[in-house]
């Protein structure tokens, strides 16, 4: 181990410029106009893991973006550990509120990250992040013999739901046979607070669509006695949450696992600032469910949010329009043991019920993701603990996340295997925001972290 982290010593500043030429790729998957540079990147991660020292290095064809995959595997005896992480990004829009190039990075301090952080788009989301595990196997490689076989899959869709890796663990479920899959694609509470992240939320996302009259009217000449979609819109919307915010739509509830007050206690005692968070969103207060304290609504309570909604004249100026139709994207975050179909089903039956005779409403689902839970009783969970605790000199504290990751339920499913959810960003770094950024402290402590997982996983295996 000394070895391991004396070379990551020797090599920080190579480790970060090369992380900086991933980040100068601009990998957006949502938008085909970046195709071909989403393409370069899987050969730019490809190439990183050759140089790294990975045998099998494949970029894998899928019906959207490849899937780059590599191992190293020295003794089928040993435990095989899969890392799993995407070298996609979100889109930087919107531009303007960037204070650098989103592909451009750049290297500033901030209050949270004193010794800098790197800014570009996919620095924390997730280049930085997968890219620490690149560098942690070569330094263990460095080192001396690995304590565990390792096998990588980094995948280019993830930010668009993860469709063709489904199909791909499915068609792979040997190559990638593991015993537990690694990812580091989630927080830490903070710099000096280290965390596991041990539960994600699962997803169900649709797109709605208000049509009235056949045309866009003049709002004087047929306004007050043609429905207009958009007010129609705003109050269907509205009234999908009562007054103590919770959601109205029949059933939503009934498979929400209720937790016990002792594990709402527990985790209510991690080290949270209700001042530092609203400093942090400029915002005078926080909301949302009756009952719940800011750490359960954005974690174990399920939601939903308008993400986007448009209609009418946006234009500069006025003009007097009573628009055809109005649109909106709706998210709503999901909990155990809530069904993405089932839910997305719920939404549609009763936004449809809820529509009044004067329009007609269409509901188009999206991609969708099951929420998780993961065990703290596992080989996996405690080298992860003990691994944090080396570089950290702290226990991490279990904690569950608002975020979804879909393929770690599919994961679970296809290939049988729990997955460790040890990432070190922070929920602060603007990650799918502009200015996204990742400390420089996480990027060194992720690579230091990473090799003592596997020496911990080896040996609790044992
Ligand atoms: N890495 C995030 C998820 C995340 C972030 C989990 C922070 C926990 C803490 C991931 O890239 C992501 O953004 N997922 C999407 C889901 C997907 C279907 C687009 C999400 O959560 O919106
Ligand atoms: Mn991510
Ligand atoms: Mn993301």
């Amino acid at each position: 181990m000394e070895k391991v982290q004396s070379f990551i010593q020797d090599n920080k500043q190579r480790f970060l410029d090369e992380l900086l030429d991933l980040l100068r790729i601009p990998s957006v998957s949502a938008d085909p106009a970046y195709k071909e540079d989403v393409l370069r990147t899987a050969d730019f991660v490809a190439d990183a893991l050759k140089k790294a020292g990975a045998d099998n290095v494949e970029i894998c064809p899928t019906a959207g973006y490849p899937i780059v995959y590599a191992d190293k595997i020295i003794d089928s005896k040993l435990p095989t550990v899969l890392v799993y992480g995407h070298y996609d990004v979100q889109p930087p829009d919107p531009l303007d509120l960037w204070e650098s190039g989103p592909f451009e990075p750049v290297i500033k301090k901030t209050e949270l990250h004193p010794d800098g952080a790197i800014f570009a788009r996919g620095a924390c989301d997730d280049k930085g992040q997968a890219f620490m595990h690149v560098k942690a196997f070569e330094a263990m490689l460095a080192g001396g013999p690995l304590p565990c076989n390792v096998k990588f899959m980094i995948e280019g869709e993830e930010e668009v739901g993860s469709d063709n890796l489904g199909t791909f663990c499915k068609e792979n479920t040997e190559k990638l046979a593991c015993d537990v899959v690694l990812i580091s694609d989630t927080s830490i509470i903070a710099n000096d607070v280290p965390s596991i992240t041990v539960g994600l939320r699962g997803l169900s996302y649709v797109e709605v669509e208000v049509v009235g009259p056949n045309r866009d009217l003049h709002s004087g000449v047929y306004g007050g006695a043609v429905a207009n979609p958009i007010n129609v819109l705003s109050s269907m919307i509205a009234s999908l949450q009562d007054e103590n915010k919770h959601i109205t739509i029949p059933g939503f509830y009934d498979d929400v696992e209720e937790l016990s007050a002792e594990y709402r206690k527990k985790m209510n005692e991690a080290p949270h600032s209700e001042d530092a968070y609203k400093r942090d969103l400029n915002i005078d207060a926080t909301q949302g469910e009756t009952g719940y304290t800011t750490i359960e609504r954005a974690s174990i309570r399920p939601t939903l949010d308008v993400n986007g909604i448009w209609g009418g004249y946006i234009g500069e100026g006025a003009k007097t329009v009573l628009p055809s139709k109005a649109n909106a994207k709706i998210s709503m975050r999901l909990v155990p043991n809530q069904s993405s179909d089932k839910i997305t089903e719920l939404f549609q039956k009763h936004f449809e019920s809820i529509a009044p005779d004067s329009v007609k409403v269409r509901v188009k689902p999206h991609h969708g993701g099951e929420p998780v839970v993961t065990p703290t009783d596992t080989p996996e969970y405690m080298a992860a603990s003990k691994a944090m605790e080396a570089t950290f000199g702290k226990t991490p504290i279990p904690t569950r996340e608002g975020g979804s990751i879909p393929i770690v339920a599919l994961f679970e499913d296809v290939l049988g295997v729990k997955s460790v959810l040890m990432g070190f960003g922070l929920n602060s770094d603007a990650i799918h925001s502009p200015n996204e950024h990742y400390g420089l402290f996480n990027y060194y402590k992720g690579i230091e972290t990473i090799p003592y997982f596997y020496k911990y996983y080896a040996e609790l295996k044992k």
